[in-house]
């Protein structure tokens, strides 16, 4: 049933290029755009939401503070992300023109289902986005966008998170199309360079093995940092609980640009930093502003690993490793450069002998507040 694979969690991340097809099939028509009928949110309902509020655990928490750079971009409404675990807890603020989403891969989170109950009773409407068919969630939610992942098995989740990003880039695609924002022709392109993403996944996976290498050889180390910017920043948040997780090791992702407000006092000898570089052709502030930040920490000692575009060259002299992902749009960067993070972190795992599939003390489903 693995496939051929040691564990479940190396065939789901093979997986991930299907997935993510998958995951878009049926939902952009012959004319490049969207339809999301399946939504069934009427469409008035949706222009007048004036607010969108995601709420998830863990690593879907993660797809959702992706989500937000995508939905505010594309559709000008304020979007807040916010861990389901905190959300009830502090009194939001919601009314019926708030669009809640609530991100779950089991559909079975009870942290999740608590924020989703709440924001209903306090007249929200809630759009789910899961990949278990017919579970609380999306049974609870006025609407449903599944992901098309497949069944997820591994604790650690890999191919539930890019398509749960994926959907969430539908989501904000279409309230795009529906609001008839000025983005219209962007909206097109975006729709097309996210047919491709599944091929540039499937590249990422093929160029996976010095990844591994690397993994072992920092299998004694007991720190390891990611730095990223932008979207990512959550790819950087994402790697360090894939290593938490799978490797019990101390792992901590930051925003690139809060270095000097603190983190940077970790830098020591040795350090393993692991930096999601954003594409040099996109935000170019944002790049010039990172590869500033890998000279700093590397002229301090740190040991760098550089996730950088193909033909970024800038970053070439300050990489001690430099792991190339296909160049794509910025705001689908996240989609390849999670994949050597999934890489890294069970290699690790296997490296220092842990339970893959089933790390100690963790629970596919978390259905106990
Ligand atoms: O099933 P859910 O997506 O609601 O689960 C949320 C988290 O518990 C989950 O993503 C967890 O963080 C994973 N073990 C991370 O790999």
């Amino acid at each position: 049933e693995k496939g051929g694979y040691d564990y479940f969690m190396l065939k789901e991340i093979a997986e991930q290029p299907k997935a993510v097809s998958d995951t878009l099939l049926g939902r952009i028509d012959a004319s490049g755009s969207l339809s999301l009928d399946e939504i069934r949110i009427p469409a008035h309902v949706l222009r007048e939401a004036d607010k969108i509020v995601v709420v998830a655990c863990g690593t879907a928490f993660h797809a959702g503070l992706i989500a937000k750079y995508a939905i505010e971009h594309w559709t000008r409404i304020p979007c807040e992300v916010e861990l389901a675990s905190e959300f009830r807890y502090r009194d939001p603020i919601l009314d019926q023109r708030t669009l809640v989403v609530a991100i779950s891969q089991s559909g079975e989170t009870m942290d999740t289902l608590m924020a989703l109950r709440h924001a209903r009773e306090q007249g929200a409407r809630v759009l789910a986005i899961c990949n278990t068919n017919g579970s609380t969630i999306p049974r609870e939610s006025d609407a449903v966008l599944y992901t098309h992942a497949g069944p997820e098995v591994a604790v650690a989740s890999t191919k539930a998170f890019l398509t749960q990003v994926v959907a969430c880039y539908l989501v904000a695609l279409y309230l795009g199309q529906v609001r008839g924002t000025q983005w219209g022709d962007e909206i097109r392109a975006v729709i097309r360079d996210l047919a491709q993403i599944s091929g540039a996944v499937e590249r990422v996976l093929e160029t996976m093995e010095p990844v591994r290498e690397l993994a072992r050889s920092l299998a004694h180390k007991n720190t390891v940092l990611f730095l990223g910017r932008h979207v990512g920043h959550p790819v950087a948040l994402e790697g360090a609980l894939k290593l938490k997780e799978l490797a019990y090791m101390h792992a901590e992702g930051f925003a690139a640009g809060e270095l000097k407000h603190g983190p940077i006092a970790l830098i020591e000898e040795d350090l393993p930093v692991v930096v999601v570089v954003p594409s040099p052709r996109g935000r170019s502030v944002l790049h010039d502003k990172i590869v500033s930040n890998i000279q700093e920490i590397r002229a301090r000692g740190a040991r760098t690993i550089v996730i950088a575009e193909e033909g970024d060259e800038a970053v070439v002299p300050y990489a001690d490793h430099l792991v190339r992902i296909p160049a794509t749009p910025t705001l689908l960067q996240p989609m390849v450069a999670t994949v050597p993070l999934q890489v890294f972190a069970c290699e690790l795992a296997t490296a220092r002998g842990n339970e893959v599939d089933q790390p100690r003390n963790l629970a596919k489903s978390v259905t106990v507040e």
